[in-house]
């Protein structure tokens, strides 16, 4: 199978919760942009369950769904049965920058997982209760290449880690 670039873009609290009720746990704006500016212009590769929590096609991105439903039809998607045609759709969609992002959910991140050189992770520092999880990493596949440390703004403050972990090849390891 020919893969684009393919990178997990994911928010995960410190118990590795990233949604509760179909929804996100937190409110989190600052992360809301970065997902923006780290996707736009690139195909973005999601699960129809996250697709109807975010409820819209999200602009200037290709956006692929995936789903088992037939006549599942979308306007200005592209709806796909697998993730194997979701990849294959995203290396077809893919912008000069050759980047599609998984951005979930639970489901589509394990499958997904293997086939990803790069997660953009945002590391939230506080547990919240939630119902779909982001997977355990193994140490020995995934290199820190990136940390920086922010703040959110309004009165809960909370801290959050933007990580990027890249998938150590054998001459990084
Ligand atoms: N924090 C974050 O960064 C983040 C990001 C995204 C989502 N989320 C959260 O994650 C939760 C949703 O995750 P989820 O695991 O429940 O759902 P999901 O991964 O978004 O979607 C699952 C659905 O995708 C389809 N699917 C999965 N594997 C497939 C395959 N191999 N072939 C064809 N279709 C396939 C199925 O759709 P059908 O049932 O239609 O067949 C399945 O029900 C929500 O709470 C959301 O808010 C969080």
């Amino acid at each position: 199978m020919k893969l684009p670039f393919l990178s997990l873009l994911v928010a995960m609290s410190k118990n590795r919760v990233i949604g509760k009720n179909n929804q996100l746990p937190w409110h989190l704006p600052e992360d809301l942009k970065h997902f923006k500016a780290l996707t736009m212009g690139h195909p973005i590769i999601m699960g129809r369950k996250t697709y109807e929590s975010i409820g819209k096609v999200l602009p200037g991105r290709t956006n692929i769904i995936v789903t088992r439903q037939k006549n599942y039809v979308i306007p200005s998607a592209i709806v796909v049965d697998s993730i194997q045609s979701a990849f294959a759709a995203g290396l077809e969609e893919n912008s000069a920058k050759n980047e599609a992002f998984v951005i979930g959910g639970e489901e589509i991140f394990h499958q997904a997982l293997t086939f990803s050189q790069r997660i953009y992770l945002t590391e939230i520092q506080k547990t919240f209760d939630g119902d779909t999880f982001f997977p355990a990493l193994n140490s020995q596949e995934w290199r820190e290449a990136e940390r920086t440390i922010h703040f959110s703004e309004g009165i809960e403050q909370l801290e959050y880690h933007l990580v990027i972990l890249d998938r150590k090849t054998p001459s990084s390891t």
